[in-house]
C-alpha cells in the first residue's frame, strides 16, 4: 500500500516536471462544449466470447485459426469488459472525460443477424453501460460497427459481398437507435471501412482472408470495390432510417468513421504530388465522395474503371442524406512515391492507387518510430489531415475519433517503462496542438478521442502493441494508470484537484 502510494506520489511529481518542460495545450484552448475522450472497440476490450446468447464473430473465428495473430493471441477475454465495465466507467470518471466512444458487438444483439431474434442479454450490456456512463456526465459516442460481424452472416452469404448486407446491417442499426437512441446522441455507422475491407479482401491479413494476389482465396481485383459498395449503401440506407424515424425525435448525429493518414510526397515533383492526391482518393474519398457528393473520386474511376461499381439512380437518392459528422482516425503520416508515371517496386498486394508508401527519405524517418512499424510520430500530419477534409468537404462537421501512441510488449518487457510512457504524453500533446492551429483556421472540429483507454487486443498484433492509458496485466485484469493516464487527468481537470489517491500535494494548478 506505502509502496503504490509512494509510487503514485511519485508519478504526480514526475508529471508536473513533464508538463512543465512540454506542456503546450491546455484544456482552456478548447471550447467548454468539446468532447474529450478515449476510445474502445467491442472486439477489443469486451471477451465473454460466449456469453448470454452471443454468437461467433468473424473475428472469434479469425483468432482462432493459428498463425493469424501475433502470439496467438485472441479477444476471448481481453480486458473481460464485459464484466468488469463498471470499473472502467469508474475509471473513465476519475479522468474526467465527458466522452466515451465504444462500438456494438453484433453478434452480441443479433447473434443469426436478421434472421434470428434479438438477443435481450446483449441488448442490456450495452443499457447498462450506457446508463453507468451517463450517470457520471459521460456522453456515449457508439459506433454501431467497428470491424465484428457474426460469423453466422459470413457463412450464409459471404457478408459484405452480398447486397444482402445492406439490409442486415440497417436491421441491426435500427435495432441499436430503437433500443438506445432515446440517451445515444452520437453514432457512427462504422469504423474505418477503408482499413478492414482492404486487409480483408486486398492482402487477406484480416477477415474473411481475400487475398488473391497472395494467396489463392477471393478475387482481390474487384471484391474490395464490390465490399465498400455494399458497406456505402448499408451506411446510406442506415443514415437514412434514422434521419426519417429517429433523429428529430432523439436528437442525435450521425456520422461514419474512416482511417485517415497523412501524405507528403517522397519527392518535390508534380507526379508525386499527384500521387499524394490518389493516396487520399483511395484511402478517404472512396468512402466519402460517394457518401458527400454521390459518386466515387474522378481519380479512382480513371484506374479502376468498370470494376469500380456504379451507383443507380435509387442508390444516388438513398446517399443524397450525406451524414451529419465525420469521424477521423489520425496517427501516422508517410511519404508517397508516384508509380503511375515512373517505375517503381509496388510489392505484393499491389493496390490500384499506383503509389508506394514509405517512411523514410533519404534514409531518413519521417518522424520518430512508435510501436506499429507504419505509424510514425508526425504532429503537423493532423493539421494537414483536418485541412483536408475542411477543404473537400466543405467543413463538414469533424471529430478526432481517434489518436494515440503504441508501446511493443513481449513477455520480459518492462512494467515500470510501459507505465512511464512520456513519448506518449508528448505524441498527444504535440498532435493536439496542430489540432488546435486546424481550429484556429475554422475547421469545425468538436471533439478529441485517445486510443485507448485500456491496453487490449491488437488485431493482428494481439497482445505485443499496448495503446491504454491504462495497463493492463493480462493475468489478473488489474488496471493500472501510465503517467500518460494522469497527464490526460491533469489537463482536463486544470483547475480542479487530482484524485486523491496520495494525501498532500493533490492539487496541480494550470502549469
Ligand atoms: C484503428 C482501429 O480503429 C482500432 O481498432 C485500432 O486498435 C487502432 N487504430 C490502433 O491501431
Amino acid at each position: 500500500m506505502m509502496v503504490k502510494r509512494a509510487f503514485s506520489l511519485g508519478f504526480v511529481w514526475f508529471l508536473q516536471l513533464i508538463s512543465s518542460i512540454f506542456c503546450i495545450v491546455d484544456r482552456g484552448q478548447f471550447s467548454p462544449s468539446f468532447l474529450f475522450g478515449a476510445a474502445t472497440s467491442s472486439y477489443q476490450i469486451e471477451g465473454a466470447y460466449l456469453a448470454g446468447n452471443k454468437s461467433l464473430s468473424n473475428w472469434d473465428v479469425f483468432t482462432h485459426i493459428p498463425g493469424k495473430i501475433n502470439g496467438g493471441g485472441t479477444g476471448d477475454v481481453t480486458d473481460n469488459h464485459y464484466y468488469l465495465y463498471m470499473h472502467d466507467v469508474e475509471l473513465m470518471g476519475s479522468l474526467g472525460i465527458n466522452a466515451y466512444r465504444f462500438s456494438i458487438s453484433w453478434a452480441r444483439v443479433l447473434p443469426k443477424g436478421r434472421f434470428g431474434e434479438v438477443d435481450p442479454v446483449g441488448i442490456e450490456f450495452y443499457n447498462n453501460l450506457i446508463n453507468a456512463l451517463l450517470n457520471k456526465g459521460i456522453q456515449p459516442f457508439v459506433t454501431i460497427n467497428h470491424y465484428d460481424l457474426p460469423q453466422y452472416l459470413e457463412e450464409r452469404y459471404g457478408s459484405w459481398l452480398s447486397i444482402q448486407m445492406q439490409q442486415d446491417y440497417t436491421h441491426f442499426a435500427e435495432v441499436c437507435f430503437k433500443a438506445y437512441g432515446d440517451r445515444v446522441k452520437y453514432w457512427s455507422t462504422f469504423n474505418e471501412p477503408n482499413v478492414t475491407l482492404t486487409l480483408g479482401y486486398l492482402s487477406g491479413v484480416y477477415p474473411p482472408n481475400h487475398c488473391s494476389y497472395s494467396c489463392n482465396s477471393g478475387d482481390s481485383e474487384i471484391e474490395p470495390y464490390i465490399a465498400a459498395h455494399n458497406l456505402i449503401l448499408a451506411h446510406a440506407s442506415a443514415v437514412n432510417i434514422y434521419k426519417k424515424k429517429y433523429q428529430v425525435k432523439q436528437g442525435g448525429m450521425i456520422g461514419i468513421v474512416v482511417n485517415a493518414a497523412w501524405y507528403e510526397p517522397l519527392r518535390n515533383t508534380p507526379t508525386d504530388r499527384l500521387a499524394v492526391q490518389r493516396a487520399l482518393a483511395f484511402d478517404i474519398a472512396w468512402f466519402l465522395d460517394p457518401i458527400i457528393y454521390g459518386d466515387y473520386p474522378p481519380e479512382m474511376r480513371q484506374i479502376v474503371g468498370s470494376r469500380l461499381p456504379i451507383f443507380s439512380e435509387k442508390e444516388r437518392e438513398l446517399l443524397s442524406n450525406k451524414l451529419d459528422f465525420i469521424g477521423i482516425n489520425q496517427y501516422s503520416t508517410l511519404y508517397v512515391k508516384d508509380c503511375l508515371f515512373s517505375p517503381c517496386d509496388l510489392g505484393n498486394p499491389r493496390g490500384d492507387s499506383f503509389v508506394q508508401l514509405t517512411p523514410e527519405r533519404a534514409g531518413v524517418p519521417i518522424g520518430d518510430s512508435t510501436g506499429n512499424p507504419m505509424y510514425y510520430v508526425v504532429p503537423y500530419g493532423m493539421e494537414k489531415i483536418i485541412m483536408y477534409f475542411k477543404e473537400r468537404y466543405n467543413n463538414t462537421p469533424m471529430f478526432i475519433t481517434e489518436n494515440g501512441y503504441g508501446q511493443t510488449s513481449y513477455p520480459g518487457t518492462s512494467i515500470k517503462d510501459l507505465l512511464n510512457d512520456t513519448k506518449r504524453i508528448e505524441y498527444i500533446e504535440d498532435y493536439l496542438e496542430y489540432l488546435n492551429a486546424a481550429l484556429r483556421q475554422g475547421a469545425d472540429v468538436r471533439g478529441y478521442f485517445i486510443w485507448s483507454l485500456l491496453d487490449n487486443f491488437e488485431w493482428t498484433y494481439g497482445y505485443t502493441l499496448r495503446y491504454g492509458l491504462y495497463y493492463v496485466d493480462w493475468v489478473t485484469l488489474e488496471r493500472i494508470p501510465k503517467l500518460s493516464a494522469m497527464w490526460y487527468k491533469q489537463f482536463l481537470n486544470e483547475e480542479k484537484t487530482l484524485e486523491q489517491e496520495g494525501s498532500g500535494i493533490t492539487t496541480i494548478h494550470k502549469l
